[in-house]
């Protein structure tokens, strides 16, 4: 039996979202539909995932999302740059802080390196501090926001981007598809912009309408692209990641 803790991971938050999950759980029992609801959290809270993040002080099973395309594709190493947009509550921040971190502490990277990493988060929401890490509250899609990231880069080439960003869905597939896809190509204008020529970008996506031809942008922009499903995403879920690496063009 897991405690309010995984209840509150299974609903997506940490320990921030604490009274928001307590309200959520309230509301849910109170529902027609409480039966579902309560098979979904009991669904959650019995994830092996929830429950390693729990165990590990991750706010968000997402975290192991990217720690497998980190083992998969080698993404993060000592002394870079990271750029992670959408990353409330802030489990991607957590993995790539302790990662940069943890790499220099083994001795595979130096003092230069421990002093040069940095991570900088971005979300439309606000985020608990993550120590370390750099966060700015804003909308990815508007240019002050994006005056503001680029000001937190001050120049400095970035070895990795990576984007978590979801937006909310309206439940109309195309309206839902044209979103998604606004954020990946604003993702990608951004690698362009900013990425070392051997860096990569890792960003989320859905399958369905408008796959293919995100698809075909990060083939136009980057010399190796991969599409790649963590285990740790749900099998029903359309949800994949596509890492792209290498600019085609600066
Ligand atoms: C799945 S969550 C990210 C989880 C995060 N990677 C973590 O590990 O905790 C998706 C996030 O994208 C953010 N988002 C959606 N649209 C956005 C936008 N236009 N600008 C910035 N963030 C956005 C949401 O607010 C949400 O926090």
């Amino acid at each position: 039996m897991m405690g309010q803790g995984a209840v509150n991971l299974a609903l997506g938050g940490g320990e921030f979202y604490l009274r928001h999950a307590r309200i959520i759980k309230a509301t849910m029992t109170q529902t027609k539909n409480s039966k579902v609801n309560r098979a979904w959290i009991n669904e959650h809270i019995n994830d092996p995932y929830v429950i390693k993040a729990q165990r590990e002080g991750y706010r968000a099973r997402a975290a192991f999302k990217l720690q497998e395309l980190d083992d998969s594709f080698g993404l993060v190493k000592p002394g870079q740059l990271v750029v992670d947009l959408g990353s409330a509550p802030g489990a991607w921040s957590q993995y790539l802080r302790r990662k940069l971190l943890t790499s220099a502490d083994k001795g595979q990277g130096d003092t230069a390196a421990v002093t040069s990493a940095a991570v900088i988060a971005l979300d439309i929401l606000p985020m608990e501090p993550v120590d370390g890490v750099v966060f700015l509250q804003g909308d990815f899609r508007e240019a002050d926001t994006l005056s503001r990231l680029e000001q937190a880069v001050a120049g400095r080439p970035a070895d990795l981007v990576v984007s978590d960003m979801a937006p909310n869905l309206s439940g109309i597939a195309s309206a839902d598809a044209a979103r998604i896809a606004h954020l990946v190509e604003l993702a990608v204008e951004f690698a362009k912009a900013h990425l070392k020529p051997d860096g990569a970008l890792v960003v989320k996506l859905f399958h369905g309408s408008g796959y293919d031809d995100l698809v075909r942008l990060f083939r136009e922009t980057f010399r190796v692209v991969k599409p790649f499903k963590p285990k740790s995403s749900r099998d029903r879920s359309s949800e994949t990641f596509l890492v792209g690496r290498g600019l085609k063009i600066r």
